[in-house]
């Protein structure tokens, strides 16, 4: 909590703070309600980049909600999708499994030429990931609400571009972030038009997918190994079947972390353009979701 003090601002407690004198509240996971306290609140901004968990709080204060466009975070993201990717060409999982079984037998490596990666979302999160994997030689499609270009993607759009998306990448990369237009966006059809020996990694919002569609996916052999940092529910459930599945990787919410030496500056300078009376950055449209 950020209140406004004799000085600029200062940073208070939650229980310290005087609720009339905090102007600007940066949350990540706030308990439902705990809003209301502040009478002169103007801005709620988040921690990150999604902000599912603070427009789903049914008593959210009627004030502008922020996300958090933190420079790191799209660059931490890219950085682990790479690496998934570079693991699908150079056949790690099939490496694995050969030393287990004890046996020595080298594989053609797979060109990245001909390993399409399907980005689905393209802001700043789906742009770094389809950057980096054209980065190493990998052809990008991308699917994104509107058309508008991004420069060595090839963009989708619509139902028909979804399902182009998914004929045609060996890697599809969810980056979307949870809204009512993306919920459950993937379903049975596109992950069983996947072509055969596809991955599906998951580094925007679980919920994108539901678990049990994605599950019978597996069972099927579409995709072939799923890679999953987020979940319908978080932390994922003991007794969810995505643990033990043996096409299932799985890794707890982590690829793409705020770090404060990023977040700071755009998070600050968000805060002085409030207090300055200026519109803030990346206000987000509540109808939309995001
Ligand atoms: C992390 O999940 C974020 O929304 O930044």
């Amino acid at each position: 909590m950020l209140a406004e003090a004799s000085g600029r601002y200062r940073a208070v407690g939650v229980d310290d703070a005087d609720p009339a004198a905090v102007s600007v509240a940066v949350v990540w996971q706030h308990e439902p309600g705990s809003l209301q306290r502040y009478p002169n609140l103007s801005l709620v901004h988040s921690l990150g980049h999604g902000v599912e968990q603070i427009l789903d709080d049914p008593g959210l204060p009627d004030v502008q909600v922020a996300r958090l466009v933190d420079p790191g975070i799209p660059a931490a993201i890219a950085r682990w999708t790479t690496r998934i990717v570079l693991s699908h060409t150079q056949r790690e999982e099939e490496y694995r499994e050969h030393q287990a079984a004890g046996r020595w037998r080298p594989m053609r490596r797979r060109y990245p030429e001909s390993v399409r990666v399907g980005v689905l979302g393209l802001g700043e999160v789906g742009r770094a990931v389809a950057g980096m994997a054209r980065g190493v030689m990998h052809p990008v499609a991308g699917w994104r609400a509107t058309d508008e270009p991004v420069p060595g993607v090839h963009v989708l759009t619509g139902r028909d571009g979804l399902r182009d998306l998914f004929e045609t990448s060996s890697v599809v990369i969810n980056t979307l972030p949870s809204t009512p237009d993306t919920r459950h966006l993937v379903d049975r059809e596109l992950l069983a038009a996947l072509p055969d020996g596809a991955w599906f990694v998951n580094v925007g919002r679980g919920d994108v997918v539901s678990e049990s569609v994605l599950l019978a996916a597996l069972d099927d052999g579409l995709p072939a190994l799923a890679h999953l940092d987020v979940f319908e529910e978080e932390p994922l459930p003991a007794d969810s079947e995505l643990w033990s599945h043996p096409n299932v990787r799985i890794t707890p919410h982590v690829s793409g972390p705020t770090s404060t030496r990023t977040a700071l500056p755009p998070l600050v300078e968000n805060i002085h353009r409030v207090l300055d009376g200026l519109e803030p950055n990346h206000v987000v449209d509540r109808a939309r979701g995001y």
